[in-house]
């Protein structure tokens, strides 16, 4: 599993661009990002490179993380997956281009699209610190409009971007991610109830085009959740001195909120229910909301059924994991 840290070089090259400047203006900078992001602005508020950079201080480690969270779920599902190709669309400074560098070896040819020339600009003065990914392509378009003549690669990715994408456009522009991936398909989106209905709409078309969900889903049918429950995950990741000045917070860690989908050409060979919030550990049993190929579950563990109980008391929210439903039969 990769860790959910930035990379030791990324994290050494954004704060090496934060010296010389006032903290204080990023910090406002970037708190006037986070308020239009908020409002629903996207990233139409990050034109200058001091814009990019507020907002990759405050921004990338988290989104880092849940990439590199969403990243560890799939290849644990698909543990033979070793592409060589990325799409990185809607890259902005790179961040999805950087988790999966680290989380897949394997890759060697990066291409990222994005339309904000100030991110782009910030992404390749970043990449420039890394061996790895020197030789990378970005392009600077429109993403449907780049889509048209990209190659298409085995891992795609569009991380906190569909969010970005009205309504009539993310479909068209869903079709054309899916029609450039040759084996996986990554979204990432924020852990909200917005977040998670764009995905269940992405998942719906996607199935129905003959994509086949690897993770977080153990299926491929209609999500077993209703309203005002939502599918979502959380990872925690650590705040580094410059990232907690930037966000004028105090916690050296935060939790971000985050839900993904990741989209296989080829059915996936393993299925494991997915623990959908945190379990219960108590002396006499573990109780665990699960999403199970059957449909929901909430499993109880007891701790009589010790093989099982003892597993069970490692249970995380959105661990995969064999549950009572996924086997023939468990110690009653
Ligand atoms: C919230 S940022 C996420 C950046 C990065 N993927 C990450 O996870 O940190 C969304 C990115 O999508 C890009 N974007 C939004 N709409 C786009 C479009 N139609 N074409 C290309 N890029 C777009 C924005 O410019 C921005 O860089």
């Amino acid at each position: 599993m990769t860790a959910p840290d930035l990379p030791i070089e990324l994290k050494a090259a954004l704060e090496a661009r934060l010296e010389g400047l006032s903290r204080v203006a990023t910090a406002s900078r970037a708190a006037l990002i986070s308020s239009t992001y908020r409002d629903g602005g996207g990233s139409g508020a990050i034109r200058s490179e001091r814009d990019a950079l507020a907002y990759a201080l405050a921004r990338m480690p988290a989104t880092y993380a849940a990439v590199i969270a969403s990243l560890n779920a799939l290849r644990e599902i698909t543990p033979q997956l070793a592409p060589t190709s990325l799409l990185d669309v809607g890259a902005g400074p790179g961040t999805a281009t950087w988790a999966a560098a680290e989380a897949f070896p394997s890759l060697q040819r990066f291409t990222l699209i994005d339309s904000n020339s100030a991110l782009r600009a910030l992404a390749l003065d970043l990449i420039g610190q890394s061996v790895r990914l020197r030789d990378v392509e970005y392009r600077h378009a429109e993403a449907r409009a780049a889509l048209v003549d990209a190659e298409p690669s085995e891992l795609v990715v569009a991380s906190y971007a569909i969010a970005e994408i009205s309504e009539p456009e993310r479909t068209a522009l869903v079709d054309a991610l899916w029609t450039k991936t040759r084996d996986t398909l990554l979204i990432v989106e924020p852990g909200t109830p917005a977040g998670y209905a764009r995905i269940i709409d992405v998942r719906a078309q996607l199935i129905a085009a003959g994509a086949h969900v690897a993770a977080p889903c153990p299926h491929d049918r209609k999500c077993p959740l209703t309203a005002p429950d939502w599918c979502h995950f959380t990872q925690r990741l650590p705040r580094s001195r410059a990232h907690k000045q930037i966000k004028a917070a105090e916690r050296p860690f935060e939790d971000e909120k985050f839900i993904y989908l990741a989209l296989t050409r080829a059915p996936a060979t393993v299925h494991r229910s997915r623990v959908l919030r945190q379990p219960e550990f108590t002396k006499v049993e573990v109780t665990a909301k699960l999403c199970t190929a059957a449909g929901l579950a909430i499993a109880k563990v007891p701790r009589r059924a010790k093989a099982d109980y003892a597993r069970a008391r490692h249970w995380r929210w959105g661990d995969a994991v064999m549950s009572p439903e996924d086997k023939p039969s468990l110690e009653p």
